[in-house]
C-alpha cells in the first residue's frame, strides 16, 4: 500500500530490544536524527524475557579465549571464528558501557564485584545477571531510560512491512503500518540512509515457544523480500528446560533458565535417575543441542512428555534471592519447585540464524543493516551459547553504530548514505508483493512446523512440512485481491511473514542432510563435515547456496 504520511531521519532503527536501542543510543549521541520504529511498545520485545543474563570474560582467570573456545565448540563446527573473536574480546568493555548506561547487575555485597554464574557450555563462570533472573528486563528497562531521556523520536505499535530502495538499490527507509493517533496512522513510511533491522526472532513459528507473541520473523521476511542474504535459519535453537504446562499447551512457555542448572540444579525422569550424568562431561551443563537432545531421547524411550528439573535441595531462601521470576510463574502454575522437581521439556527458543553480516553489521543491501536475533553475524554457528545472544546484541549494535556514523570509514563494503533520501528523490517497496495469509492460519501454521522441522526432523516429516505450507500460501494466492482474500492488518501480515519465514526454515533443514548442533535429522543422525560444514543460503524462491 502507499504510505499515507512520510517522516524523515538519518537512521531509522526497527526494533527495541537491546540491539536496537543500543544502535538508537550510540548513533544518536555521534548526532545522528535517529526514528526507532518498535511493534509494540519500548519493551515488548524478547530481550525483556532473558532471564540467565549476558555472558563476557569479566571474571578473574577467565578470558576472550576461553569464551572464544566454547563458543566455537557449541557452534559445531560453523562458527565465524572472526565474528567470534570480535564478539568475546569487545565484549567485557560493551557490558561496562551498558551499566554505565544505567544497567545494575547483581554484585556480591562486600566487594562490590559483578557476580557470575555458569550456563550450559561455558568451562567458567561468566555469566552476569540482574534482579536475580531478570537479566533481560534490567537492560530493558536501562536502555528504555536513557532512550527516553536522549529524546530520540520512537514509533509504537509499528509493523515494519517492506524495505524502501532508492533508484540505485540502496536502501532508503521502511514502509510501517501504524495503530496509532492523528498524523501517524495506518501505512506510512520513514525515509532514512541507513536502515537497522534490529527485529528479534521468530519462534512463534512454533506451537510452543519462549518467545513472546510479537516475535514473528518480520525482519528476516522483510529481507527476503528485499533481496538480501539470509543463512543458516536451519539451526533453531530449543530451550532444554522449558515449563511443560501440558501437551496442548500453545503460545509463549515460562522459561526456567540455564542458569538453574548452572547453580546445581539436576535434571532427572520420574523414577529419579539423572540421565544426563555420563551422556556428556559436563552433564546437565553440557550444549544446549546436547541437553535438548538428551531430554528428548530419554522421553521416547519413556514414552514421557517431560523430563524433571530438580532444585529443591536450593532450600526456600536460595530460590527466593537468586530465581524470584521462575518461582514465581512455577507457583502461578501449581508447581513449587522448593517442594517438587519442576516438568520440563524443551520449546522453540532462538534463532541461531537470520539475515547475513559482516563484522560490521553491514547485509548484502547497501545501507542496511541488521544486529540482534534477526542478523547472522556468525557467531552462533549451528548453536548459539548461552547467554552469548544480549552479548551479540550489545557488540554488534555499537559496530554499526560506529559504521554508520564514523566520518569517512576505511571499512571495504558499502557505506550509508549520510541522512534521509532527497526530498522528492523515488523510492519504492523493495521486491515482490506477497499475498497475504488469513491471521487465523497462524495456529495452522505452528502446528505444521512443530510437526514437520520441530526438536526431531527428517526428510519425510519436513516434505510434509513444506506441502501444507505450500498449499497455504495457494490458497492465500487464490483468494488475494478477491473478497475472500485477507484483510490487510497487523495480524495478516504477521501471519504472511510467519509463512514465508517457516517455507524458508523448512527448505534449509531439508537441504542439510546431516546433524549439526540445533538441527536433528533423523535419517542423517550423524554430523557430516566432508559435506556439510558450511553455510545454507536462501532466498524467496526457495533456492540457495
Ligand atoms: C536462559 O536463561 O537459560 C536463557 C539463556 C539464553 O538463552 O542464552
Amino acid at each position: 500500500p502507499a504510505p499515507g504520511w512520510t517522516v524523515d531521519a538519518d537512521v531509522v532503527v526497527i526494533g527495541s530490544g537491546v540491539a536496537g536501542l543500543t544502535v538508537a543510543l550510540r548513533c544518536a549521541a555521534a548526532g545522528a536524527k535517529v526514528t526507532v520504529v518498535t511493534k509494540a511498545l519500548l519493551d515488548d520485545g524478547s530481550t525483556r524475557w532473558a532471564q540467565g543474563g549476558i555472558a563476557a570474560a569479566l571474571g578473574e582467570g577467565d578470558t576472550p579465549a576461553q569464551h572464544l573456545d566454547d563458543t566455537l565448540v557449541a557452534g559445531a563446527g560453523l562458527c565465524d571464528e572472526e565474528a567470534v573473536r570480535t564478539l568475546v574480546t569487545e565484549g567485557p568493555d560493551a557490558v561496562r558501557r551498558l551499566i554505565a548506561t544505567g544497567a545494575r547487575f547483581d554484585t556480591d555485597a562486600d566487594s562490590g564485584e559483578i557476580l557470575l554464574t555458569r550456563e550450559g557450555g561455558h568451562h567458567r563462570n561468566r555469566i552476569a545477571h540482574a534482579g536475580g533472573d531478570a537479566t533481560g528486563a534490567e537492560i530493558s528497562r536501562a536502555l528504555v531510560d536513557a532512550v527516553r531521556d536522549a529524546g530520540i523520536s520512537t514509533i509504537e505499535h509499528a509493523l515494519v512491512l517492506d524495505l524502501l530502495k532508492d533508484a540505485d538499490g540502496r536502501a532508503a527507509g521502511v514502509s510501517l503500518h501504524v495503530m496509532g493517533e492523528g498524523e501517524q496512522d495506518g501505512v506510512g513510511a520513514v525515509r532514512a540512509g541507513a536502515v537497522v533491522l534490529a527485529t528479534g526472532g521468530m519462534g512463534q513459528v512454533f506451537s510452543a515457544t519462549t518467545n513472546p507473541a510479537v516475535s514473528t520473523g518480520d525482519g528476516v521476511a522483510l529481507a527476503l523480500r528485499a533481496g538480501a542474504e539470509i543463512s543458516d535459519l536451519e539451526f533453531v535453537q530449543f530451550h532444554p528446560t522449558v515449563l511443560w504446562l501440558g501437551p496442548d499447551a500453545e503460545g509463549q512457555q515460562p522459561l526456567v533458565s540455564e542458569a538453574v542448572r548452572g547453580e546445581g540444579a539436576h535434571l532427572v525422569d520420574a523414577g529419579g535417575h539423572r540421565f544426563m550424568v555420563g551422556a556428556h562431561e559436563l552433564a546437565e551443563l553440557a550444549p544446549r543441542d546436547i541437553v535438548a537432545k538428551g531430554i528428548m531421547r530419554r522421553m521416547r524411550e519413556q514414552g514421557a512428555e517431560h523430563m524433571y528439573l530438580d532444585a529443591r535441595h536450593f532450600g526456600p531462601e536460595k530460590w527466593a534471592r537468586r530465581f524470584p521470576t521462575i518461582l514465581a510463574a512455577c507457583r502461578a502454575h501449581g508447581i513449587d519447585p522448593v517442594t517438587a522437581p519442576i516438568p520440563v521439556a524443551p520449546a522453540a527458543h532462538y534463532a541461531s540464524g537470520g539475515v547475513r553480516t559482516d563484522l560490521h553489521g553491514r547485509t548484502t543491501v547497501p545501507g542496511l543493516y541488521a544486529c540482534g536475533e534477526v542478523a547472522c553475524t556468525g557467531v552462533h554457528g549451528a548453536n548459539r551459547l548461552a547467554s552469548n545472544s544480549l552479548l551479540e546484541g550489545l557488540v554488534y549494535a555499537e559496530r554499526i553504530a560506529t559504521d554508520i556514523t564514523a566520518a569517512g570509514s576505511t571499512a571495504a563494503g558499502p557505506q550509508p548514505a549520510p541522512g534521509a533520501p532527497a526530498p522528492g528523490a523515488p523510492v519504492a517497496a523493495a521486491g515482490p508483493s506477497v499475498p497475504l495469509v488469513d491471521p487465523a492460519e497462524r495456529i495452522t501454521i505452528q502446528r505444521v512446523m512443530t510437526h514437520g522441522a520441530g526438536v526431531l526432523r527428517s526428510e519425510k516429516s519436513l516434505l510434509e512440512a513444506a506441502a501444507e505450507l505450500d498449499r497455504l500460501r495457494a490458497e492465500a494466492e487464490a483468494r488475494a485481491g478477491s473478497r475472500s482474500g485477507a484483510e490487510p492488518g497487523t495480524g495478516a501480515w504477521e501471519t504472511t511473514n510467519l509463512l514465508l519465514v517457516a517455507r524458508a526454515l523448512v527448505d534449509a533443514a531439508l537441504r542439510r542432510e546431516e546433524t549439526r548442533g540445533c538441527h536433528w535429522r533423523e535419517d542423517h543422525p550423524e554430523r557430516d563435515d566432508a559435506a556439510w560444514r558450511r553455510h545454507l543460503l536462501v532466498t524467496l524462491d526457495g533456492d540457495g547456496g
